[in-house]
């Protein structure tokens, strides 16, 4: 639906009031009335180099998720702010790994005697204790565009990896683009007592996925694949990594918000695309290209409803406060995780 254009003024002249004191970041899951303000637009990587590359900038205001907010205040300087419009833009598989949790299994691999060969490796989607915990114990955050690498890296410093907290993201880097096999991998329960796994299944993983995943992607199945084959002869089947790995298998493209949104630019007119990610992001790519055909993976609608908390009233809120004095909705991580969170981080922005 078009945006109000009373509060497209609003947003329009606080902006224009705050100049270059304010930058703006946009995910690609952020609705077009949001984004239509974004100063720049990326996928998790790419914001969380962008946020760090603003060091005149006063105030980061963030359009996207909780983590994403923190992450760009470990990276940004003390003095500059990271606002979030709206405090209940969480991420539900960020949830589901809690730092007491993540300490207990680190128990458990101790036990099992296997503690000094894993490397923590850590998707973006997660909370700063949990960035933390990965810089504490030598290992580093990934995100979609750089999985491959970040494991790669990771086999060179040890032997497994304990992947947090995406099983998919984990289980098909490694079996899609590594090569592993899916007997490599065993799936870490924190639900139950050591993690629903034997130290002698520990002691023969590589890939010890956490059992966390996202449950817009979830939605995308082998029959959603299998359905839009016979219903469109000929399309193209282009699905994020955080899909499910009979989905990602039976895709043809996978990848990264913003390395769909590539993919698209570069395909010729007439091509036909089925994208499995979410609504918002979908739907722009679709109008963007009006010489392609471009539908959604599954029949029924599908948006993040975290990432949709953000909408054009809270940033509208958040920008005139900020341009009347008023500092709200701080993202602010506590010294000390910011510092081994950092460490995680930066190891990832220096991944080859
Ligand atoms: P990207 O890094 O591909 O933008 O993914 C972020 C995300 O939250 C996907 O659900
Ligand atoms: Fe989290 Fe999934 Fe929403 Fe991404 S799409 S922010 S992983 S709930």
């Amino acid at each position: 639906s078009p945006s109000d254009p009373d509060l497209v003024e609003r947003a329009r002249a606080a902006k224009a009031k705050l100049g270059d004191r304010v930058f703006v970041l946009g995910h690609h899951y952020q609705r077009d009335e949001v984004i239509q303000f974004a100063d720049v637009t990326g996928d998790s990587f790419k914001l969380a180099r962008d946020a760090a590359a603003r060091p005149e900038a006063e105030y980061i205001v963030f359009c996207g998720v909780h983590f994403m907010a923190e992450s760009a205040d470990i990276l940004t300087s003390e003095d500059q702010k990271v606002v979030l419009p709206d405090l209940a833009a969480g991420c539900s598989m960020a949830d589901m790994a809690t730092a007491e949790q993540v300490a207990e299994c680190w128990d458990v691999l101790t036990e099992a005697g296997i503690a000094e060969q894993v490397v923590p490796v850590s998707y973006m989607n997660s909370s700063a204790d949990i960035k933390a915990f990965t810089g504490r114990h030598s290992g580093t955050i990934c995100t979609s565009s750089n999985a491959q690498r970040a494991l790669e890296w990771a086999f060179e410093q040890g032997e497994k990896v304990l992947f947090l907290p995406d099983q998919h993201l984990g289980r098909n880097t490694a079996v899609r683009d590594m090569g592993m096999s899916l007997d490599d991998c065993v799936v870490y329960n924190p639900h139950k007592p050591n993690g629903g796994l034997t130290a002698e299944q520990l002691r023969a993983a590589k890939m010890i996925l956490w059992r966390g995943h996202c449950s817009v992607h979830g939605r995308f199945s082998l029959e959603s694949v299998e359905d839009v084959r016979n219903r469109i002869p000929g399309v193209n089947v282009l699905v994020h990594p955080e899909c499910k790995h009979e989905v990602v298998a039976a895709a043809d493209y996978v990848g990264s918000t913003e390395y769909i949104i590539k993919t698209l630019d570069a395909a010729p007119a007439g091509s036909k695309w089925a994208i499995g990610t979410e609504l918002n992001l979908v739907r722009r790519v679709a109008n963007a290209h009006p010489d392609k055909e471009v539908v959604f993976l599954d029949r029924t609608v599908c948006f993040c409803s975290t990432m949709n908390r953000i909408d054009l009233p809270h940033l509208v809120w958040t920008l005139e406060s900020l341009a009347e004095g008023t500092l709200v909705n701080r993202i602010r991580v506590d010294e000390e995780t910011e510092h081994y969170a950092k460490l995680a981080l930066e190891r990832m922005l220096a991944l080859p």
